[in-house]
């Protein structure tokens, strides 16, 4: 009956005490339950100890009727704080719970640490999806009503051809250009948003290769240079022949996106200066308008989707959809990179920045 034998009874039974807790616990579902057992497991691996020292005669008389009597009014007062902090967690959870199922959700204030970053964490995601919900509404009603404006005018003139209402060949012809003006409009707002709902979605899949960011903009320069001269906009480059890992077709359409917005608000006879360097471990590529400055309050809004300066939102001649730096937005960052707007000079600038790979 040495102390050591007294010893290796107890964590034996303690043993098999902690065993049976655990099994037990796996299949309680609830935290009061949990708490309840922790304490349970606690008084019985001591009295474990308690009966090994009784059965091996280490504790005799009184001094087992105190033993006893002490392990169960611990016992007791364990069990009645479990009941105690069950209670409290239960509640406190189902003050989440409660806030959850309410149908605008504020986070609880005053919960357990735990709990409140789960609260606090909720009320971040919803008030995200609340935010994406409201725009996809707004871009759903003006992308509709941006369809449909158009869509009239060509049925006006589809239909005046067909009754044949118009007849003079110049009109007809007229007709005949500007339908298909629509048509091509339409049909690169479908497109963007064809790429915004990817990019949105996340499964815009970039398939990178090495390019020359020089070549990049020479190709979207050869794309633009028609519009410039149209608007009688001139456009001046510079560009280092550094080889970046990119998408070319994807970011090749942003820089587009950024020099098409560029010559569109810029008057006849102003430069478009596009200019690609690099700055230390990271590309730039910079593209500055005379368009007179944004205002800033406008300045943090140009890359919301559906973003408009004008506060008509008729489309005219030339109007856009607001689609354009949404979708540069999205691109550079699927590259990692940043895209930014600040006013300068004459205009804005937009820079699009991007990591400088291996
Ligand atoms: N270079 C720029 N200079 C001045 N304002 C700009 C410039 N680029 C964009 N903006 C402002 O930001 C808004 C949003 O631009 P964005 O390219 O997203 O749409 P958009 O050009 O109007 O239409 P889309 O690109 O879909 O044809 C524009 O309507 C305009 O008010
Ligand atoms: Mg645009």
């Amino acid at each position: 009956m040495t102390v050591l034998e007294i010893i290796t009874i107890t964590a034996g039974l303690g043993g098999l005490v902690a065993l049976a807790g655990v099994a037990v616990l796996s299949r309680l579902r609830t935290l009061r339950a949990m708490v309840v057992l922790v304490v349970v497991v606690a008084v019985l691996a001591t009295l474990a100890g308690v009966v090994a020292g009784i059965f091996k005669m280490a504790i005799e008389g009184s001094a087992r009727d105190t033993v006893l009597g002490v392990v169960a009014v611990g016992g007791l007062v364990g069990l009645a704080v479990a009941a105690m902090l069950a209670r409290r967690v239960v509640a406190e959870s189902g003050r989440l719970a409660q806030a959850v199922r309410a149908s605008d959700y504020v986070a609880p204030q005053g919960l357990p640490a735990e709990l409140q970053v789960i609260a606090d964490a909720l009320e971040e995601s919803y008030a995200r999806e609340r935010s994406l919900e409201g725009a996809r509404r707004e871009l759903v009603a003006w992308v509709s009503h941006d369809l449909r404006t158009p869509l009239a005018g060509m049925r006006a003139m589809v239909e005046a051809l067909e009754d044949g209402v118009v007849t003079d060949p110049a009109t007809v012809s007229r007709y005949h250009a500007q339908i298909r003006v629509e048509v091509e409009r339409l049909s690169a707002m479908v497109d963007d948003l064809f790429e915004l709902s990817r990019i949105h979605a996340g499964t815009l899949k970039l398939s990178r290769a090495r390019v020359g960011l020089a070549d990049l903009v020479a190709d979207t320069i050869d794309q633009t240079e028609p519009l410039a001269r149209a608007k009688g906009v001139r456009l001046a480059v510079s560009a280092e022949p550094i080889p970046i890992e990119a998408d070319a077709g994807a970011l090749g359409r942003a820089l587009g996106n950024l020099v098409v917005n560029a010559i569109r608000y810029t008057p006849s006879d102003g430069v478009v200066e596009l200019r690609a360097f690099q700055d230390e471990d990271a590309v730039c590529v910079s593209v500055r308008d005379a368009c007179g400055g944004i205002p800033e309050k406008d300045l943090e809004r140009v890359f919301d989707v559906a973003f408009r300066g004008e506060s008509a939102r008729t489309p005219g001649k030339d109007g856009g959809a607001g689609l354009g730096l949404a979708i540069a937005q999205g691109i550079v960052e699927a590259h990692q990179g940043a895209i930014g707007v600040v006013n300068d000079g004459p205009g804005c600038r937009f820079d699009i920045r991007l990591p400088l790979r291996g």
